[in-house]
Parts: structure tokens; sequence; C-alpha cells
């Protein structure tokens, strides 16, 4: 949501922030912009639209420089226009800002800079942070001075770097928003996110909120707000460039799918030895004083989440998956011996950031289930568990969610035996997930999705049902499709059709589902009663389950595996079938409108 990245001392920072803003381009896409300093004056442009845009401006500009920024937008206040585009500058145009997150006092700052006789150019909240720098600076304050006035300043979440007239340096700071600095052998990075900066460098520091950074291309210093410079650790990160290029897919979301087999594999290596399982991050006894286990999440991360709570409650621990958005406004009562464990691909969600804040606040025991090292939920939460999955770039999740079901399998395990649920008999599921890999194989060799897309494309909508981990599945197979089709789309439990969403099905609204090999009887009665409405109904399903095949219209076939994680490998035919449907209907896959991929506002 919104992407800032700055070059300090490449030899084309130009060249070097294109790069960047495309790689960085998941997190918005709304307009793009870029701003250069040589210490002799400020030089930006920007335009309304992706980043392509942008490259198509600058190709007819004669931009250069060693040192500056860039900014790629997802809409907060103001319509996506040039005037909004970011970076934001002065009356003067002697400084150049770019931001990501909400500055939610802007409209008194506004007002009050407004009555000093400041213009405004844009409907941004990001627009107050250069006309507070300038009015500091005429102040007095030299340019550093004036940034930590107008940071402090500030309320809300926000990444925030800036570059001034009168030197080639980048000045930035963070509060709540993600913000990291890449250090290369002669040059230096600044960025949103990792994969930003990724073909320069893979040593990185994780800066943390209220710190300040100056860099120059001779070097850099951290310092907090109070200007007492800190130590921040260089750590070298293990994702490679090739992990967020397209290479021969014409698509992200595409090559991340076909991902999956390493990214299930590198969820589990190391962590099971036969029904042992065992987290490098986790102390022998961390779940020791728990009781049970309450996950807050959002979106695809609240899917596997809700999977997840399954999974636990199978093993006889009490566990449940609340939205992030609500819990953070209205948690359930504080008891003893509840671990809040935050699901969350990016560490960066703003409503999952709340809800682990909310229960951290009143003494609940912390633990991230994340994808980044270093992301804001990894560094807040008491615990970590790290899913493995390598960047994900497309904007609808898709490794993300089958490495978040492994690792949470995982550790529905381990908690099981340390809780003492009923779940302490082996279960076999540790063993099985080394299969999971070969069974998403062979769906990737052999499904009939594309096909299915072909046949159901001009459909009024999508129903997707199921039960127990079938349930999840369902709802992320809908969520899946509406979001990079724009076709209309609703997952239900099975048991409920009948009471209620029966009425919308139609010859037209064909109906998936999702068939775990639990609870079978039970959905082929769902699907006898939309078939009697004349749906037409696709069973996700094993081979084995020939009850369900038999009533269904068309099957997409699901390897046999563990019950327990038949859902992960139909959520990969879910997620072709939503792929093939989008490209039927030429939807933008791996920018859909209106999304962004890290959302950091609440
Ligand atoms: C959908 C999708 C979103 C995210 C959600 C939470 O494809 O990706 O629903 O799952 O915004 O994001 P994280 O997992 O980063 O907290």
């Amino acid at each position: 949501m919104c992407g800032i990245t700055a070059a300090i001392g490449a030899d084309d920072a130009v060249s070097t922030l294109l790069t960047g803003l495309q790689n960085l381009e998941y997190r918005g896409y709304d307009s793009a912009g870029v701003a250069v300093a040589d210490g002799a004056g400020v030089e930006v442009l920007k335009r309304e639209g992706k980043v392509d845009e942008l490259v198509d401006l600058l190709s007819r500009s004669s931009m250069a420089g060693r040192v500056g920024l860039g900014h790629t937008r997802w809409s907060t206040h103001g319509p996506p226009t040039n005037a909004n585009a970011h970076p934001h500058t002065d009356c003067y145009g002697e400084l150049a800002v770019v931001h990501n997150g909400i500055i939610e006092n802007h409209g008194e700052l506004r007002e009050r800079l407004s009555e000093m006789g400041h213009t405004f150019s844009s409907d941004t909240d990001t627009e107050v942070v250069p006309h507070l720098v300038e009015t500091y600076v005429t102040e007095g304050e030299s340019v550093e001075g004036a940034f930590r006035r107008a940071v402090e300043d500030l309320a809300g979440s926000y990444a925030i770097a800036m570059v001034h007239e009168d030197e080639e340096a980048v000045y930035a700071a963070r509060q709540g928003s993600p913000l990291v600095f890449g250090v290369g052998d002669d040059s230096y990075y600044l960025a949103s996110d990792v994969p930003a900066f990724l073909e320069f460098t893979d040593d990185v520091v994780y800066l943390e909120d209220s710190d300040v950074i100056r860099v120059t291309p001779e070097g850099y210093d951290i310092t907090d707000a109070d200007g007492t410079p800190v130590e921040r650790s260089v750590e070298t990160v293990d994702w490679t460039s090739e992990d967020v290029e397209k290479g021969s897919f014409d698509h992200y979301m595409r090559k991340e799918i076909d991902e999956q087999p390493t990214a299930i594999a590198q969820a589990v290596r190391g962590r099971a030895d036969g029904e042992r399982v065992a987290f490098e991050s986790l102390s022998a006894d961390a779940f020791a004083d728990a009781r049970r286990i309450h996950f807050v999440a959002c979106g695809t991360s609240y899917h596997a989440a809700l999977y997840g709570a399954q999974l636990l409650r199978d093993r006889g621990v009490p566990a449940r998956a609340y939205l992030a958005s609500e819990y953070a406004v209205t948690a359930p009562p504080t008891e003893d011996g509840t671990v809040l464990v935050g699901v969350t691909q990016s560490g960066e969600t703003a409503d999952t950031l709340a809800a682990l804040r909310r229960g951290a606040s009143e003494g609940l025991r912390t633990l991230a289930v994340t994808n980044v090292v270093g992301s804001t939920a990894a560094r807040e939460c008491d615990d970590t568990v790290l899913i493995r999955a390598g960047p994900e770039i497309g904007v609808a999740a898709t490794k993300t969610f089958s490495s978040q079901v492994a690792t949470l399998g995982l550790l529905a395990e381990r908690i099981a035996r340390e809780v003492g649920g009923s779940g302490s008999a082996p279960s076999g599921l540790p063993a099985a997930l080394d299969d999971v890999p070969d069974g998403v194989e062979t769906i990737l060799a052999d499904s009939s999705a594309s096909a299915l897309a072909t046949r159901y494309d001009d459909s009024d909508a999508y129903f997707f049902i199921g039960r127990g981990t079938g349930h999840p599945v369902a709802l992320e197979g809908a969520l899946k499709l509406k979001e990079i089709s724009y076709e209309h789309a609703e997952g239900f439990p099975a048991g409920e059709l009948k009471h209620g969403p029966l009425a919308l099905v139609t010859p037209s609204t064909p109906v998936f589902a999702i068939c775990t090999g639990q609870h079978t009887e039970k959905l082929v009665g769902s699907i006898e009663e939309v078939s009697a409405r004349g749906a037409p109904v696709v069973a996700v399903a094993p081979r084995s389950e020939k009850e369900v095949a038999a009533v269904a219209d068309d099957v997409l076939w699901v390897p046999e595996t563990h019950p327990e994680l038949v859902g992960v490998l139909a959520n990969v035919q879910l997620q072709l079938l939503s792929y093939h449907t989008a490209t039927l209907l030429d939807r933008p896959v791996d920018k859909p409108r209106n999304l962004a991929k890290s959302v950091t506002v609440e």
C-alpha cells in the first residue's frame, strides 16, 4: 500500500529508482513519481497511472543524478491524479517528500500552514510534510533539524523519505509503516520492502519506529527521535533477485502458483522428524502456559487462520480465528492462557498489527506467523515463526496461503503436544506434509481448471461450499476469484446454503464443492440441494470420493493425501480456476483494480 524507494550513490539513480518502483508496484499502482537532488536543486517528475507511464515520461526527460527517491501510490487521500502523485514539494520546490501511511492530523496541520500563507496543490495528507520542513528551514533550522521537527509534528503511521536542494542526501523516518535500508558496495537504498532493491544488494537493515536515517553517497547515520545514534545490525536476506522476477511466466500469480511445491517443502524443511515437530525460533516451552489459541488475520491469511484453528480444535485445543479488523475494535474478554497468533504474510497489515498490539496491551503472549523477516509483526510479537514462502509479488496471495497452512499444521501438532489436547496421539500430518509438494506438482501438470474456466466464464455468479477445513478453502476460492476476475463469488459452509444462500442458486451459478473426505455424506446432501435447483456442480475432490463425483457434473481431481491436507491441494485447483477465468476475461491479474498487496492502513 504505497511503495517508497530511494537510491543513494548509484551511478544512475533514476534507473535504479524505476527498477525499485517496478518491483514495488504490487503495493499500489495509481500513480508514480521520482525526485533527484544534486546539492544544487531538486527535480521532480510524476504521473497518474502505472509505473510504465512514468517510464514513458522519463524517457523524454534528461533527469539524472546520484541521489533520489521514488513512489508508487495506492490512493487514500484524494483521487489518483497527477497533482496527488508523490513526490510532493514545498512552496518553492526546494525539497521533495514521498510517504507511505496515513497522517492522521493532516487536517489541523494544513489549516495551521494555510494560515501562515502556505498554498497546497494536492488533496493528500502527505503534502503537509514538505510545507512543515520549509517552515522550520525558514526559521533557521538545518535541513536535518527541520526534518526532525516536521516528523515530530505528525500523528499516525508513516514511512517518509525526503531530499532537499542543498544536499546530496536522503532523510527518512518511520513510525508504524515499513522502511528497510539496503547496504550495497558503493551505494545505498531505502524502500518499503526488500524486493525493491534485491538485484543490487541483499544486505538489509530493518529500521525501527522513531529511527531517523540520513544517507549520503559517503555513508549513513541512524539516530533515534532525540538525535542519539543507534546501532542497527545489517542482516543478509536469503531471497534472490530471481525470486522477484517473472521469468517466462505471463504473470507473477502464475509463477507463484507454480512455486508452491518448493514453498511448501521449505515451510516444512527441518521442522518435523516423524511426529516430532520443532520450530527453530520457538523455545521448548513456548506454549507452556497456553490454554487456548486465538488467531487474528485478514483476507487470505484469515482463511489460513480459520484452517489452522480447525486443525487445533481437531487436536482438542480450544482455538478460534478472528478477523483482525474486528478484533482490534471488539476483542473478546481477556482470559489467562490465551496465546494470540497473528497470521500475516507481509507482517505489516495494519489491522493485524492493531489486533496484536491490543492483545499484547492486555497481557496476552503474541506469536507472528509471517513470511517477512524483520517485519513489524515479527519484531513486535513475543515469538515468530516464518512460513518461508519466498517473496510473493502478485497481489493475490497464492503460495503464501499454502505455506501458512503447512506451517500452521505443524504448529498445531506442536501446540497440541504441549497443551496436552486429545491430539497428543499421532495424527500422521507431519509425515503427510512431505508428500504435498508432489501432490501440487501432479495438479499443476494435469489440471482441468482451464477447461472448466472456459465452460463457466459467462456465469452470473460462482459459489464455493465446504465443511470443516473445506470451509476456509471455499472462502479462499471465492476471494481469489472475485479479486482477480471481478466476478461475483461467495463461499459458504455447505450446511448453511439451505438457510438463505440457496435463494441465489440458479442454472447460471456454478457451485464448487470442496470435498476433503470428511463429512462427505452431508456434503453430498448439499450438492443434491443445488443440483435440484439446476446449478452445475463442480466437485473438488480426491478420486477416492466416488460418492461426491457421482453427484457432480464435473470434478477437479485432487491427489490422495492426509484428509487434513486435502484442502491445501483443493485450493491449488481453485487458484488455477481463478487464474484462467481472469485471463479469459482479460483482467490485469497481478494488479487487480482498487487493491494493493500490503494494506498498511486500518
Ligand atoms: C488476497 C490477499 C489479502 C491478504 C490480506 C492480509 O489475495 O492477499 O487478502 O491476505 O490483505 O495480508 P497479510 O497476510 O500480509 O497480512
